[in-house]
């Protein structure tokens, strides 16, 4: 903090008295970089205008007092520190001001000038160190994004490694059987030319194809080489449909809200997360098909999904624990509001206990082990689903049964739900 350099952010001091503005620009000039406003229209004038880090307010003004200013400051700009200057007078407006959150802090106005000066200093540092935490948390959900493919990379690996493995044998085993069918198509070319050229011995071919397709088991063959081939199409599709998941999840360079319909993002994320949860849990989904497109930053929604059902299955795991066999169920729905679109996630895993259950969204705040967990999956789907798409996110739970996350989204007018994608 003491190489802050304070002249760096801008200080505004509202009071429609001059002569006090006068002297405290004369007294503090030097240290802060000060700008005034001698009404509160003013000062709400100039923030809309620039970056004020401070507001100092005197209480006694015509038309706005200084607490009521403060409050509009509040609203429409959180991130400045707001300072109310009274006359022992005015305490009770101050005392109110500070109750309801409007007011970092007030200052008396017979205070000396260097300890109003320590309370800026105080006041800039407050809304450096907000802005700095604003800035690492964006980088931390930043760097959690770029993340969640790594992290998922090892299962998505192994999901892709099951199907090429029987391809692959399968693949050989076809190889093997056709060495076999050419044998038997060679003994039917020599049946063919001794049938039109009538010399060889028909009976002495014939038994020699018997013996040879029994050798073979050509019955089995015959079974064995469709469902082959129609399994490694399987794998086939079932690594295309990955990779396409890759894609979806991902949506590279999508940073801006766009129509989407939500189901196939949400399909992706369970087909790229199937690892985490499917020795703990089956999962069903009930999505509905005719789910209106919601505007929103797709990487982000998945993301949000992806926190909540690797949660799922956590809570499902721990639950489980002591009787492996018994696997859990996690359900996934979409269904449609009056006015949003609502994804439910639930699972039947051991429930959020009440004393917890307010401090869910915090940021960093986990019950796993170090490695398990950091505390900043729900914080980070709070973040996506209020602040940057104006929706909801809430949750019902029940000890011991299992919880289930709401989420709402506004979703399009109908006019704009032509452009959307999936
Ligand atoms: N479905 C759930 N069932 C039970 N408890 C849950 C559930 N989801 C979240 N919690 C509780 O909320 C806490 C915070 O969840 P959050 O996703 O934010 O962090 P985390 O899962 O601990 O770590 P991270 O997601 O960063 O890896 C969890 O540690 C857990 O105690
Ligand atoms: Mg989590």
């Amino acid at each position: 903090m003491n190489t802050l350099h304070y002249k760096q952010f801008r200080i505004l001091l509202v009071d429609d008295e001059t002569d006090n503005l006068e002297n405290l620009l004369f007294a503090l000039g030097l240290t802060f970089d000060l700008i005034t406003a001698a009404s509160g229209a003013e000062a709400l004038d100039i923030m809309a205008r620039e970056k004020i880090a401070v507001i100092i307010t005197d209480q006694r003004m015509p038309n706005m007092t200084g607490s009521e200013l403060l409050g509009r400051v509040k609203e429409s700009f959180p991130d400045t520190v707001r300072i109310l200057i009274t006359a022992y007078a005015d305490i009770d407006a101050a005392v109110s001001a500070i109750n309801t959150g409007d007011v970092y802090r007030y200052i008396g106005k017979d205070r000396a000038i260097d300890e109003i000066e320590a309370y800026i200093k105080q006041a800039i540092e407050h809304y450096h160190m907000k802005a700095e935490n604003i800035r690492l948390y964006a980088l931390l959900a930043e760097s959690r994004k770029i993340g969640a493919i790594g992290a998922l990379a090892a299962g998505v690996a192994h999901e892709i490694n099951t199907p090429t493995h029987y391809i692959g044998e399968n693949l050989r085993f076809l190889l093997e059987s056709f060495q076999n069918v050419e044998e038997v198509l060679k003994r039917y070319e020599q049946l063919k030319n001794a049938v039109s050229q009538g010399g060889e011995p028909l009976a002495a071919l014939l038994s020699d194809l018997d013996n040879f397709n029994e050798q073979i088991e050509i019955g089995y063959l015959r079974e064995e080489i469709p469902s082959a081939l129609k399994q490694s199409l399987e794998g086939n599709q079932r690594v295309a449909d990955i990779v396409r998941a890759m894609k979806l999840f991902c949506h590279p360079g999508l940073d801006e809200m766009v129509p989407t319909y939500l189901n196939q993002g949400i399909m992706s994320t369970i087909t790229l997360s199937r690892n985490e949860w499917k020795y703990v849990a089956d999962l069903i989904t009930q999505l509905d098909p005719h789910l209106p497109p919601v505007n929103c930053l797709p990487g982000e929604i998945n993301q949000v999904i992806l926190n909540i059902i690797v949660n799922a299955a956590h809570a499902i795991g721990e639950k489980i624990e002591t009787n492996p066999e018994h696997k859990g169920e996690i359900t996934i729905r979409t269904l449609r509001n009056e006015d949003n679109v609502e994804i439910r996630i639930g699972d039947n895993g051991q429930g959020i206990p009440p004393a917890i259950q307010s401090r869910v969204f915090d940021h960093f705040f986990t019950t796993k082990d170090v490695g398990k967990g950091t505390g900043q999956g729900l914080a980070i789907a709070h973040s996506v689903i209020v602040e940057k798409h104006h929706g909801a996110i809430t949750f019902e739970t029940s000890p011991g049964q299992g919880t289930t996350f709401i989420i709402q989204l506004p979703f399009l007018p109908p006019e704009a739900a032509d452009q959307a994608i999936a």
